[in-house]
């Protein structure tokens, strides 16, 4: 092995480094294939460590290292084969600490569907629209997760990132911008670690607003193995529709396949590869093209490395 009797542990927690991790279970899609370096890190501070370590000059790695970040998976497909470089699990950074009664510092692995029942106990109000939505903080806010024109993003106040020379940033409100599904810190060569979320305490939780987002999400394929949405909402239109309309439900490669349910969800029926995946995201948006003329950009995200360590 490798990575085994090298100086790189003698910095790290032992092992915190692993070898040939399969990544198929970290991906709700259950499709992908292995890591070649693998890393859990419990904390920021240990995430920090890694990166510098794999930096430093005794150490083992061929560069430049690519680095992949994964956290609830809910909303990525992994490539199939060997991930060559590094795979960053956020979830067991998942800490969460009260500054007051309505802001709290959360790490980037905290679930959101608990930060969202958390709120509704408290009866504070803000994330009703989140209600349903599976994956991490982290996740939501790279990709600006939301529903019904609202988003995570607009309540965290400062977002802390780790960036590939294993420095910390802070950036505070205005220091990034988002849009629907569209946050600016991602695509920064950066990993998020955690943020800074406010909630209004004046505003009380609205159950009936919460319990129709979570109604509306019965229409979705929820009990089957999927990455959510494939597509984004085109400008004043519902890919959910568009590809219906398109005759899309039911359409498959291997065993991923259109759901019948909702056409904006392509479910593994069984052991659906990335590319048998990618394929029918790919005939969906070919099929909506010829048809309408829209050409209907993917949510689901693409395997790729947030930065390469040099
Ligand atoms: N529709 C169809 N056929 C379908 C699916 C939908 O005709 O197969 C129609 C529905 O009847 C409805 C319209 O399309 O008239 C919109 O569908 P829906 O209400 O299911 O909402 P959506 O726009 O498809 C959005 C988000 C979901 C979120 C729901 C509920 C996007 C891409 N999708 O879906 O988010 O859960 O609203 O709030 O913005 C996700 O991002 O992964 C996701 C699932």
């Amino acid at each position: 092995m490798l990575l085994n009797n090298v100086c790189i542990y003698s910095s790290l927690p032992e092992k915190i480094i692993k070898e040939n991790q399969p990544l198929s279970d970290l991906s709700t899609l259950g499709a992908g294939g292995t890591a070649e370096y693998f890393a859990q890190p419990e904390s920021p501070e240990e995430l920090q460590q890694v990166i510098r370590a794999i930096r430093s000059a005794d150490s083992p790695f061929t560069f430049p290292l690519p680095v992949y970040v994964i956290g609830g998976g809910t909303n990525t497909l992994i490539s199939d084969g060997i991930t060559h470089g590094l795979t960053v699990s956020t979830r067991k950074m998942d800490s969460v600490t009260w500054l007051n009664d309505s802001t709290a510092e959360i790490q980037s692995g905290f679930s959101l569907p608990v930060l969202v029942r958390t709120l509704r106990e408290r009866n504070i109000g803000g994330l009703e629209f989140a209600e349903g939505i599976p994956g991490t903080l982290g996740g939501a806010l790279s990709g600006n997760a939301g529903a019904g024109g609202k988003g995570v993003c607009e309540f965290a106040d400062r977002v802390k990132a780790v960036d590939r020379s294993g420095n910390m940033m802070t950036f505070t409100r205005g220091e990034f911008d988002y849009g629907y599904r569209r946050c600016s810190l991602c695509g920064e060569a950066l990993i998020i670690v955690s943020a800074v979320m406010s909630f209004d305490r004046s505003v009380p939780y609205d159950a009936e607003a919460g319990e129709n987002f979570r109604s509306r999400r019965k229409s979705q394929p929820l009990n089957s193995r999927s990455a959510g949405c494939t597509f984004k909402n085109p400008e004043g239109k519902s890919a959910g529709k568009l590809l219906d309309e398109c005759g899309c439900k039911g359409l498959s490669v291997g065993d991923a396949v259109v759901s019948d349910k909702h056409a904006n969800f392509i479910l593994n029926k069984g052991h659906a590869s990335c590319s048998d995946i990618s394929e029918l995201i790919r005939l969906c948006a070919e099929r909506v093209y010829e048809n309408t003329g829209v050409m209907l950009e993917p949510e689901i995200r693409r395997w790729q490395p947030v930065f390469c360590v040099q």
